[in-house]
Parts: structure tokens; C-alpha cells; sequence
């Protein structure tokens, strides 16, 4: 435990070290959320751009924020996405926020991080359609853009690597410290209330916490939905196994990490989890053989909630406008 608090940076183990109670808040399996630290500041601003700007699809239209908004949690609170010509996704959209945690990036994990990640909606014709010489044409035609560009990355031409880079660099910033639950693990007792508590001992003991644990509360392991009794779903996804083809990956997902859960509905890989009760009683069967009661599940659901942290806060950024040699949106077809 002690080794544990001196490994911390200095700042954090200084916070830790002002409360009573540290010795408690390092033995449990959920840790604080971390505010960002160590990151390019230049690069942030430029990917907060890219993030928001929907030029980088053919349509002209979406944008990641529309399928990560981060008004709503870093979600679209959709059971699927709607991609480029309003085209039906193929799975729910999991949040961005605190996607800097994971172990690796997508339901079955296939982009290794962020950068890696940001390519991919981009070219997807199912979600923004651009091509990524496109998304580069776009952005050069734009002198605002070629002027940031170069001053972040010290090179004449845009690079869909600089695109990937400045995106990922802001998607670091969306971390949510500071929950309740957060308070009380840094030994504010009066953080959270008794019947939250409750659900947070219900979530250990139940067994939950073998999968959602960390400082994500998930996003650290690839584990199979439907553990004691098969998960019925008229989804195609077919996990892990869509990617090593072994029958022993079937319906093996990425954890979702269980920060701001309260606002990332609805659940699962499908979408089809209207509510968080419905989630809980789901993963109570499904996973751990257990059928909890109205009132335990209630309390595993206030617990949930208090894993609400405070949500990035920026000034919308305002896009430089396109020119005349700006290629045209191309919104239907
Ligand atoms: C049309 C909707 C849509 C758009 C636009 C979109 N995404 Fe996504 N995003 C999704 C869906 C759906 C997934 C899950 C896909 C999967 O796992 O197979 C996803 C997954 C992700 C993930 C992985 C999160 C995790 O926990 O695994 C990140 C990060 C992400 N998107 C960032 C972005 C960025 C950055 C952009 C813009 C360049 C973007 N997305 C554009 C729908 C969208
Ligand atoms: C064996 C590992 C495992 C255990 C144990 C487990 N989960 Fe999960 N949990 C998962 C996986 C995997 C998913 C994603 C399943 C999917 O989308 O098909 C998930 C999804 C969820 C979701 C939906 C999150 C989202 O954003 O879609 C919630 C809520 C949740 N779990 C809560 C719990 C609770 C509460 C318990 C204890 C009763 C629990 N889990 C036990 C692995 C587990």
C-alpha cells in the first residue's frame, strides 16, 4: 500500500496524503480518475478543430462529435450509430470519454489506440465516407488549417498521421476526474450516500468488480457477454472472434468502462439495454448467475450514477470556413 501512494506523482500522493482515510481509498479495486496531465496543448487545440469539423465526411455533415457528443457523455444515446447517407450502424457507440484508459480501442479491440483509432470513421463508408486523401484535400484547401497545421507540426503538407495525432492528443483531455464516487475514494466520507455505499459493496461482493475494475471501472479486459447463460441478441457482432476467427472469442467484447454510465445509454454492444436496471439485472444473470432484487439493484444502480464525473468544459472551437477551392460536401449519395 505505502509503495503504492509513493509511486503516485507528487501532486496526487501530496492530495492523498492530506486525508485521514488514504490507507482505504489505495486498497480499493476502482481508482480516481486522474486529471490529464503531460499533454500538447498546440495539438489539443488543432484536434479539438477536427474533432468538431464535419468536412472530414463526404457529406459535409458529420462530424465525431456526432456520434460522440460531448454535450451527451461522449455519446450518440442511440442503440447504433446513423452513418453517411443515414445508413444503419452496426453497433452502439461507446463513449469517448476517458477512451484514453482502454486497453485497446473498439468493442473487439482491433485499433491498438487513439491515434491508431481515429483513422478508421474517417474512411469508413459506413460512418463519415471520406477517403482520407479527401479528408487531406479538404483541410488544404483551407489556409487556416495548412497555417495551424504547420505551426504544430513544423511541416508543409497535412498528413492523415498529423490528422490521427492532433485528434488523439485532444481525445486525451476527455477525462471526467472528480465523481462522487472519486471524492469518497480520496476519503471524503460524506461524498456518497449510504444506499450508494451499498451498491458499491453489492458490486464487489456480487463479483462485478472482477471485470469492471480500475480507475475506467472496465476498459482493461476482453471478457465474454454471456458467461452462465447465452446473451440473445439480433446483432451480427461477433466479438474477438470477428478478428481470430476462434470459436473461444465469440461474444468476447472490451469491458465497457462504467465511468458516466449514467449517461452513456443505452447498453451493451447492441444498444439494447433501454435503461441501467434493465443493464444491471442483465449482467447480474448473464454473468454471474445472480437474480438481484428490486431493492439490490436499485443500489447498484445508485452507485452507478455516482461514477458521474465532471465532464470536459471548452469553448466550442470555431472553424476556419472553406474556399472557393474547398471540394464541395457531397450530402446524399
Ligand atoms: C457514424 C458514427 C460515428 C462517427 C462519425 C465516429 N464514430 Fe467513433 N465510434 C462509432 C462506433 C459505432 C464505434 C464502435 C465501433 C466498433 O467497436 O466496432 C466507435 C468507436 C470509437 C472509439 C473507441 C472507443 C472504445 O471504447 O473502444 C473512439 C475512441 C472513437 N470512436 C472516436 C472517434 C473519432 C475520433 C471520430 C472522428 C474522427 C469518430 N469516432 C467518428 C461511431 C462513430
Ligand atoms: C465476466 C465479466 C463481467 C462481469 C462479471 C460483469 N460484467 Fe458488466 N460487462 C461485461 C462486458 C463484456 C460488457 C459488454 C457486453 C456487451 O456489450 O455485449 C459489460 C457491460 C456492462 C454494462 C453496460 C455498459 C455499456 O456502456 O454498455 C453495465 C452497466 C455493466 N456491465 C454492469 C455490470 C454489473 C453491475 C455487474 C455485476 C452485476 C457486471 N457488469 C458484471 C463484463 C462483465
Amino acid at each position: 500500500m505505502k509503495t503504492r501512494t509513493l509511486l503516485m506523482p507528487s501532486l496526487w500522493a501530496a492530495a492523498v496524503m492530506t486525508i485521514s482515510c488514504n490507507v482505504f481509498a489505495a486498497d480499493e479495486p476502482i481508482q480516481p480518475i486522474r486529471p490529464v496531465q503531460q499533454i500538447n496543448l498546440a495539438q489539443v487545440e488543432l484536434g479539438k478543430k477536427l474533432y468538431f469539423d464535419p468536412r472530414l465526411s463526404k457529406s459535409g455533415f458529420i462530424s465525431c462529435n456526432s456520434c460522440h457528443n460531448l454535450s451527451m457523455g461522449g455519446t450518440d444515446n442511440l442503440k447504433t450509430s446513423i452513418g453517411h447517407n443515414w445508413q444503419e450502424g452496426p453497433i452502439n457507440s461507446p463513449t469517448v470519454l476517458n477512451s484514453s484508459l482502454n486497453v485497446a480501442q473498439f468493442w473487439d479491440g482491433r485499433a491498438a489506440d487513439l491515434k491508431a483509432q481515429a483513422g478508421g470513421p474517417i474512411a469508413n463508408p459506413g460512418e463519415m465516407a471520406a477517403s482520407h486523401t479527401l479528408a487531406i484535400d479538404v483541410l488544404t484547401s483551407i489556409p487556416q488549417y495548412v497555417t495551424e497545421f504547420k505551426q504544430v507540426f513544423g511541416q508543409d503538407q497535412i498528413t492523415i498521421d498529423e490528422v490521427t495525432q492532433a485528434i488523439a492528443e485532444f481525445e486525451k483531455t476527455l477525462v471526467t476526474p472528480n465523481s462522487r464516487f472519486d471524492q469518497w475514494l480520496l476519503g471524503d466520507k460524506d461524498a456518497i450516500t449510504a444506499t450508494e455505499l451499498a451498491g458499491y459493496n453489492l458490486f464487489k461482493t456480487s463479483g462485478c468488480i472482477a471485470c469492471h475494475n480500475g480507475s475506467a471501472v472496465g476498459g482493461n479486459s476482453f471478457q465474454k457477454m454471456g458467461v452462465v447463460e447465452p446473451y440473445k441478441t439480433m446483432s451480427t457482432a461477433e466479438g474477438v472472434a470477428g478478428l481470430t476467427g476462434k470459436d473461444a472469442d465469440r461474444f468476447k467484447f472490451k469491458v465497457p468502462t462504467l465511468r458516466n454510465v449514467a449517461l452513456t445509454y443505452p447498453y451493451f454492444h447492441d444498444g439494447a439495454a433501454r435503461t441501467l436496471a434493465e443493464a444491471v439485472d442483465i449482467m447480474g444473470r448473464l454473468q454471474l448467475g445472480k437474480k438481484f432484487t428490486k431493492e439490490e439493484n436499485a443500489k447498484i444502480v445508485a452507485f452507478l450514477k455516482a461514477l458521474t464525473g465532471d465532464q470536459p468544459a471548452f469553448l466550442l472551437p470555431i472553424l476556419p470556413p472553406s474556399t472557393d477551392q474547398t471540394p464541395p460536401p457531397k450530402p446524399f449519395g
